[in-house]
């Protein structure tokens, strides 16, 4: 019999070989375990999760070959083996000329921006992720988001959200290009709902940059989905593989910054890639400073061998097929069930529009919050807050929530973790919501931090957490 080349069902291109137990809990428990976590969901104990969607950071599970190479690991203070393998595996992949290992994305932010930023200076980008922006304001420079007109309205599907908008850059170099010392693309645009940017933006960036002598920097810490959403989506590309996809995005950049836990497929580690020999010798002297040897950043032996290989697998095509194929499924359940999420569904997570989903409740009420907790007493799913507790501030004259633009709930996917089963499990916690949406109430502040208040924050729940 012959049958058809490929069936309709993505399946999993895995097969499992280590499991961890999922614990599970009742309801009553879970209402329990939030209270006493006050509220905040990242105060719970992970074993009191059931689908842990809170990040795809550090989460991913590691194949064979990567666990191989922790085994490999080369412990040697200076010029470890494992080293020449990360090295190479980085300069093959993205051709800069200067690899320095870091413990994450946010001390490679760090380092660049300690040596080349400072006050009256400014960097745009597409959108800055949030420790990006910490580390630009930091030395005293500026932040600015260039995100593209498509990017406004969450509703609206179009294929590369990601995009930064050049009419916005241009008369920002014109004006100010010697206080400029980089721009920086953000692959895919994780803050603005894990959307795309194409090859066309990079090169038109890349082009209007040259003009100006400003070099491009790209936040690559999703770099593979990015390429895979190229092929999908970009004309002309069907045909190409992710790495000549991923190869050319990087050709129009001057330099990295890289958390690999993403699309490193590692549970630690980080890189900056620079060709600029000026900046990579005090980033070096930086480095040794707060990170360690040039040859391990802050990282083992074993952690640059994982990433190694996280690099090469990352970018194979079954892989990203069903990676951006799941997040593609959970956002179409959970369309389905009536919940308004940003359009389309990003390559590694979903982003529900809370404020639209519960009208009734106020951004001073805090909707992103009520229904983050309520996926967790209801379901058992932890999500993440991405509105007016992460972006909004307490009004220090009148004690007033003031609320951020958006009030959105991320469900990241971590890396071959869950199966279709899992996300079906997940949309039909969402669909439970969708129905009892009414009976969702807000929440108040009750104790909160001077800083990155959505980390430690005590809330109360304004009526009772109920469904
Ligand atoms: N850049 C982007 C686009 C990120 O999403 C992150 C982290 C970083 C840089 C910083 O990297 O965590 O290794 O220091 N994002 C995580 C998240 C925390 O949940 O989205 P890091």
């Amino acid at each position: 019999m012959i049958g058809p080349d490929s069936f309709h069902t993505i399946i999993e291109p895995f097969k499992i070989k280590t499991v961890e137990p999922i614990r599970m809990t009742s309801r009553d428990q879970r209402a329990t375990f939030l209270k006493e976590a006050g509220y905040n969901l990242f105060r719970l104990a992970s074993d009191n999760v059931l689908i842990d969607l809170l990040t795809d950071s550090g989460t991913g599970a590691m194949s064979s070959e990567q666990w191989a190479g922790m085994m490999r690991g080369d412990e040697a203070y200076a010029g470890s083996s494992s080293f020449f393998r990360f090295e190479n595996a980085i300069k093959e992949l993205t051709g800069f000329k200067h690899v320095i290992p870091t413990h994450q994305g946010r001390a490679a932010e760090r380092i660049l921006f300690s040596v080349t930023s400072g006050p009256g200076k400014v960097i745009p980008g597409n959108h800055h992720f949030d420790t990006t922006r910490a580390n630009i304001e930091v030395t005293g420079a500026e932040a600015l988001d260039l995100p593209c007109e498509e990017a406004a309205d969450p509703s609206q599907p179009a294929p590369f959200k990601g995009n930064i908008d050049l009419k916005r850059l241009e008369p920002l170099l014109q004006a100010r290009a010697r206080q400029v010392p980089m721009c920086i693309i953000t692959l895919t645009d994780n803050t603005g709902g894990g959307q795309p940017v194409s090859l066309r933006n990079l090169r038109d960036a890349r082009a209007l940059l040259n003009q100006h002598g400003v070099p491009l920097i790209l936040d690559a810490a999703r770099f593979a989905e990015n390429a895979m959403f190229i092929k999908m989506r970009e004309p002309g590309n069907a045909g190409r593989t992710p790495r000549e996809i991923a190869r050319e995005q990087f050709s129009y950049a001057d330099g990295c910054l890289m958390s690999a836990k993403k699309d490193g497929i590692a549970n630690i580690g980080g890189f900056l890639a620079l060709n600029n020999d000026n900046w990579a010798d005090n980033a070096r002297q930086l480095l040794i400073l707060t990170e360690g040897f040039t040859t391990y950043g802050g990282l083992a032996g074993r952690d640059l061998e994982a990433i190694a290989q996280g690099l090469e697998e990352v970018l194979h095509e079954d892989y990203l097929r069903y990676r951006l194929r799941s997040a593609e499924y959970l956002g179409a359940g959970i369309r389905d069930a009536g919940i308004p999420i940003v359009e389309p569904p990003g390559g590694h997570a979903v982003y529900i529009d809370a404020r639209a989903m519960l009208p009734h409740v106020p951004p001073e009420l805090l909707p992103g919050q009520a229904l983050s907790c309520a996926l967790y007493v209801e379901g058992g799913v932890r999500s993440i807050e991405v509105g007016s507790v992460m972006f909004g501030h307490t009004d220090p004259q009148t004690g007033q929530q003031v609320p951020a633009d958006k009030d959105l709930v991320r469900l990241a996917l971590p890396r071959r973790v869950y199966t279709q089963s899992h996300v079906d499990y997940v949309i039909e916690v969402a669909q439970f919501l969708a129905r009892n949406r009414a009976a969702i109430g807000g929440y108040r502040i009750m104790s909160e931090p001077a800083a990155l208040r959505h980390f430690t924050a005590v809330f109360e729940p304004i009526g009772p957490v109920t469904c």
